[in-house]
């Protein structure tokens, strides 16, 4: 860790703002990302992205909806173009809102610069977020949300990345520039946390061997579709559901969390 990282006061959010503001973190962790393309574009990758694809087409149609930590705006995109009828995105990195500003369809797609750990006075049918959670207070910030600004019947929806493998300690540890000194990916006490604490929820983990195989496929063939990745596929998503010991090691997660209607 540089001196300049380490020396960066202040509360968790300012430290988060910083590192996306004035370091680049951001640009720094999708340049690493590209070097491997078949982790994110892998079979067992896309079998999850189709789902969490899926559970938005079906819950987002005329729905309003918030997306938390929206940063450039992607996701509030694709909620819009999935039939929400106003997807409001807060983040609080200013160099990422520039981004999503430029998106804006008033009245449709809005974006403000909030945190999370400000209260919101709206309520929405959906709430939404990708790679957030493990950068704030969720354990405080999450049940605030379900309660206050969930509507009856509604949906949280998330995407978030998993700590516990080998592979991935090894990349927070040898490629601080590309985390915030702050983000703590899901370890197992997050994933029982987040179980004890929602009477409806559903986690799908993904991409175990997926990951240590797509970085060697990724060297070796220009197909994330080949045969490798697809066995590695379908042996993650048996593990996935026979070794639920095995989640904290995988890297990544779906998280939905559903509010009764009364
Ligand atoms: C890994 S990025 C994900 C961005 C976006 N959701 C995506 O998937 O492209 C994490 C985002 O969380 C935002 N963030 C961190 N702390 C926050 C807070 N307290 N309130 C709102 N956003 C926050 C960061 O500014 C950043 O945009």
């Amino acid at each position: 860790m540089s001196n300049e990282r380490a020396e960066i006061a202040g509360s968790r959010t300012e430290r988060d703002k910083h590192a996306y503001d004035e370091q680049g973190v951001w640009e720094v962790s999708n340049k690493w990302h590209m070097r491997f393309p078949h982790v994110f574009f892998g079979p067992n990758t896309r079998r999850h992205d189709e789902m969490f694809d899926r559970v938005m087409r079906e819950s987002a149609k005329g729905k309003r909806v918030l997306d938390i930590g929206c940063g450039m705006g992607d996701l509030s995109e694709q909620l819009v173009e999935n039939g929400a009828a106003y997807v409001l995105g807060i983040d609080i990195s200013e160099s990422l809102l520039e981004h999503a500003h430029r998106r804006e369809r008033p009245g449709v797609m809005e974006f403000r610069l909030q945190s999370v750990e400000e209260p919101i006075a709206e309520r929405f049918d959906l709430i939404a977020g990708s790679s957030i959670l493990h950068h704030i207070e969720y354990r405080d910030i999450l049940p605030r949300f379900y309660k206050e600004n969930l509507l009856p019947g509604g949906l949280m929806m998330f995407q978030e990345p998993i700590g516990g493998g080998v592979m991935i300690r090894l990349f927070t540890w040898l490629v601080p520039r590309a985390h915030t000194p702050d983000e703590r990916s899901f370890m197992k006490s997050d994933l029982e946390w987040l179980m004890a604490n929602f009477t409806d929820i559903e986690i799908v983990p993904f991409n175990y061997f997926s990951l240590g195989l797509a970085i060697v496929s990724s060297k070796v063939s220009k197909n994330p579709h080949n045969w490798l990745m697809r066995l590695a596929d379908r042996w993650d998503v048996a593990l996935a559901k026979r070794a639920k010991f095995l989640w904290p090691y995988f890297r990544r997660c779906l998280i939905f969390i559903r509010k009764p209607d009364r």
